[in-house]
Parts: C-alpha cells; sequence; structure tokens
C-alpha cells in the first residue's frame, strides 16, 4: 500500500508536552478504534491534502495531487470516483523553466469547499500557478468555470494557507505572489467592489504561517457574524535580538465593506491578539500553534477551538500583546 489517508486519527495524550519532538512522549492503542479505521488510497495517487464531509449524502471529499474523489462515507475503502485536475505539459516546462522542482510543478489541491446546493468549490498549486474552479455535484466529472486562484490559494505546495467558504464567498490567508512575500487574508470571491483585504505591512501581517480558520455565526441578524484565522507569526512588540514567534488570532467581520477615505478596499474590522499555552510547572511557552480545530454548538453561535502547540524552544513569556 502507498502513502494513504487515515480516515480517522489518534493524536497522543498530552499534546503540548509531547509536540516538543515529532516522536510522541506516550502513545496508546485503542482495539475498538483500531478496528474502525478504513484506509483509503488510489493508485499512483500521492499527497491527500485536504477533505470535506457532505454530511446529507454521507460522502466524504478529498483533495490530493492532480486529482479530487468522491468517497462513500460507509465506505472510503471503495473504489472511488475520481476527478484528474493536472497541469498541462506546457505549463509544467514554464514552471521548471522558472527554477522550480518537477514535483512541485503540479496541482496540489488546497482549497475544497461547499459553493452553493450543487456545487463544489476548489483550488489547487497548478505548478505556481494557483487556479481555482466550480465542480457539479451531481456529476462529478471536471472542474469547470476555472479562475485564478492568486489571493486565494498558494502557490508553493509546501506553503501552509487557511480559507472558509461563507455564504457562497470565499474568506481567504494565504500569500499573494509568487515568491511568497506578501501574506493576505481577504474576502477572495463575490462582488468585486467588496474584495477588501489586509494591508501589506508588517503591524498586520508579520511572515504569518496560517494553520486555520472558521465563521462563527453572531445572531439572528448577521450583523455579528465573524470571520476567525489562527496562525503563528513574528512579534513585532518585543525588541529582542532574536526573533519571537507568537500564535495569533485574527478575526474580521463579515459585514465589513472596507473604509471610505482611509483603508479604501481594506479591512477595517481587523483585530489581532496573541493565544497563551503555557505550562505554568516547567516555564514552557507553547508558542507555535500548528493546527486548530473548531467545535461548534447546535446553533452555529458559539464554539470551542482546540489548538495544537508546540515549542519553538526556550521562549520568554510574553503577556498578551492586546488588540492590533
Ligand atoms: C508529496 O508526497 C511525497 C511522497 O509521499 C513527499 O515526498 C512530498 O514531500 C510530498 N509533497 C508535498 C508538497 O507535500
Amino acid at each position: 500500500m502507498g502513502p494513504g489517508l487515515w480516515f480517522l486519527l489518534l493524536v497522543p495524550a498530552g499534546l503540548g508536552a509531547a509536540a516538543r519532538s515529532a516522536v510522541p512522549r506516550t502513545e496508546r492503542l485503542f482495539p475498538e478504534v483500531q478496528q474502525m479505521v478504513h484506509r483509503f488510497s488510489q493508485e499512483a495517487i500521492s499527497n491527500y491534502s485536504i477533505f470535506l464531509v457532505a454530511p446529507q449524502t454521507r460522502t466524504l471529499y478529498v483533495g490530493a495531487k492532480n486529482a479530487i474523489f468522491a468517497l462513500p462515507l460507509e465506505s472510503v475503502n471503495q473504489p472511488a470516483k475520481m476527478i484528474s485536475w493536472e497541469v498541462p505539459k506546457n505549463h509544467r516546462d514554464s514552471c521548471t523553466r522558472k527554477g522550480k522542482k518537477e514535483a512541485e510543478c503540479h496541482n496540489y489541491i488546497r482549497i475544497l469547499e461547499f459553493a452553493d446546493e450543487s456545487h463544489l468549490f476548489t483550488c489547487g498549486t497548478f505548478a505556481f500557478d494557483p487556479q481555482c474552479g466550480f465542480i457539479k455535484v451531481a456529476n462529478f466529472s471536471s472542474v469547470e468555470r476555472q479562475e485564478s486562484g492568486r489571493g486565494k490559494c498558494p502557490f508553493e505546495p509546501t506553503q501552509q494557507s487557511a480559507a472558509v467558504m461563507v455564504d457562497d464567498v470565499l474568506y481567504a490567508a494565504t500569500v499573494s505572489n509568487f515568491l511568497g512575500t506578501q501574506p493576505i487574508i481577504s474576502r477572495a470571491t463575490g462582488n468585486l467592489e467588496e474584495r477588501i483585504r489586509t494591508e501589506m505591512s508588517v503591524t498586520w501581517l508579520n511572515d504569518p504561517v496560517f494553520v486555520g480558520s472558521t465563521f462563527l455565526r453572531g445572531g439572528e441578524s448577521g450583523e455579528n457574524d465573524k470571520i476567525y484565522f489562527f496562525f503563528t507569526e513574528t512579534a513585532r512588540e518585543y525588541d529582542f535580538y532574536e526573533q519571537v514567534r507568537v500564535p495569533r488570532v485574527a478575526r474580521v467581520c463579515k459585514g465589513d465593506l472596507g473604509g471610505l477615505k482611509t483603508l479604501q478596499k481594506r479591512w477595517t474590522t481587523f483585530l489581532k491578539t496573541q493565544l497563551i499555552c503555557l505550562d505554568p510547572e516547567s516555564g514552557t511557552n507553547f508558542n507555535l500553534l500548528k493546527d486548530v480545530f473548531t467545535l461548534h454548538s447546535v446553533n452555529g453561535t458559539s464554539a470551542v477551538f482546540y489548538g495544537i502547540f508546540s515549542a519553538q524552544r526556550w521562549v520568554p513569556f510574553l503577556a498578551p500583546a492586546g488588540a492590533h
């Protein structure tokens, strides 16, 4: 069996302490859970990167390198429906001519979201020229209406990013240039006039590594609907000899339309603050956010965030930075 995708992942207890090295400190096996683990992998396909569950149709969608799958939830190890979404040869050649490795000049699927009732929205790195498109769920045969994925999806397969679809509009945290030097959080699709983003300034985002995003409804009216982005970035508020990385959460309001005179086409509701994961006994500050999971309440208006942190090395504990 080649590299595949586990439908169920077991995470060892004592996450914070174990995360310092890649080897878990403790490991516990649950035989009854192991029986439930199903494995899926397809010949010649690698780099399974993202998945999306459609509870109504009991379908699991999986994005990989050059391919997207639809699997029945009940039998993920059965033959799957597959869409092949490859980069044309001439396009791959021009990618390698720009000095990129052949392995990087493929289409690594990075975004898979529900666009509307009948379509999925997907984006891939497309040989350092990110592309997005729609998949008609009923047919599941091709990626249609292809458009540029710049500002939505990373260029580079290893670059971390985050995206969430809210009321048919994509909110994305990624980099917007080939060199990967311009981080951006934006409303990336929908009406052109409503496409607003972060300022290109280190006070907004300073070398961030994005790990996740989530949407929270703020009540019936929709006025308090907010989108959250989780990342680790370099702190600017501490003047140390070495760079200090800090875990953060940023939020923007769904109703934000940008400023009129200042902050035109920029968020006017962007706030960020520091997350803290500290072991008081050892004084270890787990300052790198590795992943985040949001557990929504039934009505969707409140949530609990679970984060996985690790420690860069010994770093001094820093008080919360306050809002931007
Ligand atoms: C893709 O998978 C191959 C083989 O498993 C691995 O060596 C490579 O690092 C992966 N690439 C990315 C971008 O994840």
